[in-house]
């Protein structure tokens, strides 16, 4: 039976890459939403459990996007626990955005299942508004990449897909217990990804391959946390090894069209002018 004193959904990392813009999909569709995040009208932190309940009250759904990442230690043990809390409290429908090819996002994606909420899995490769929301950003407008990733190609994921994904999903049946495999729909190398980007700037970005051990003692020299550092090589080194490296359809299955392609993402956030600040 639907419980109609819970209308909310609670989008958790509601200011970031993803979060904002299922935001802006559910309240467009005149969904009433929470943004769940340090800074939002009722706080929640991941750091700071006392903070979940008050955050879940009144909540029929959630977007769990796990900050600073699902592969980062101690994500599947908070991740369950913050599942536990939700189910206890009413909340049982959760809609987690995952990574892929990644053990540690699959045991993230245990310990969510586990609470006995229906899940919905949404594990995505890499995200194209890395290089203009993200860390790759700075790298971009410096005019040259250094990265430790070679002729790997990756299926660079627009966040406006993962955002149309988790909008229908949170809001139509038929999706609980499902995994869907969210790629775009071309494998790109990092190298070529950067070429793109210069392309629709028509500014002159290079792309230099670095070894994984010179990128760990560049971010230090900058000052990057050691458990950051840890994190990125472990992302460049292991999950890009080439498991990832073919495209699945599930943009496809849900929404029944295909994915953006990068070269779609790179025009328009060119056209917002974020690679012409320097
Ligand atoms: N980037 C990729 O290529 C990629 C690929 C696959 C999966 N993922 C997964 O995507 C997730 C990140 O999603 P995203 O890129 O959409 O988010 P994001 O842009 O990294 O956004 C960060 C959000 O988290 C909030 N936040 C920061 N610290 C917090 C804390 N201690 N407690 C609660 N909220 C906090 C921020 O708001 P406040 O500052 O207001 O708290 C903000 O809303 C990670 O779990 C990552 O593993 C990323």
């Amino acid at each position: 039976m639907t419980d109609h004193t819970r209308a909310l959904t609670l989008v958790l990392g509601g200011t970031g890459k993803t979060g904002r813009r299922v935001v802006q999909r559910l309240t467009a569709q005149g969904e009433p939403v929470r943004i769940g995040s340090r800074s939002g009208g009722v706080p929640f932190d991941w750091e700071d459990p006392a903070t979940w309940a008050p955050a879940l009250s009144g909540v029929k759904a959630a977007y769990v996007s796990y900050y600073p990442d699902v592969a980062a230690p101690g994500a599947p043990e908070t991740i369950g626990s913050f599942a536990q809390v939700a189910v206890s409290s009413g909340t049982r429908r959760l809609v987690l955005l995952s990574g892929r090819g990644e053990e540690e996002s699959l045991a993230c994606e245990k310990a969510l299942a586990e609470s006995g909420a229906d899940c919905t899995i949404l594990r995505c490769s890499w995200f194209s508004q890395n290089f203009s929301e993200g860390y790759m950003l700075e790298p971009v407008l410096s005019g040259h990449v250094f990265l430790p990733a070679g002729p790997v190609g990756e299926p660079f994921l627009d966040a406006d897909d993962i955002a149309d994904v988790a909008a229908a999903v949170l809001t139509r049946a038929g999706h609980a217990g499902q995994v869907y495999e969210l790629t775009g729909p071309r494998l790109l190398t990092f190298a070529d990804a950067v070429a793109e980007i210069a392309a629709v700037t028509g500014r002159p970005i290079g792309y230099t391959e670095v070894s994984a051990a010179g990128y760990a003692e560049a971010l230090a020299a900058e000052g990057v946390p050691a458990e950051v550092i840890e994190l990125l090589t472990y992302l460049f080194t292991t999950v890009l090894d080439g498991r990832n490296a073919h495209l699945d359809d599930g943009i496809q299955q849900v929404l029944g069209r295909p994915a953006r392609d990068f070269a779609d993402f790179a025009r328009d956030a060119a056209a917002t002018g974020i690679w012409n600040q320097k």
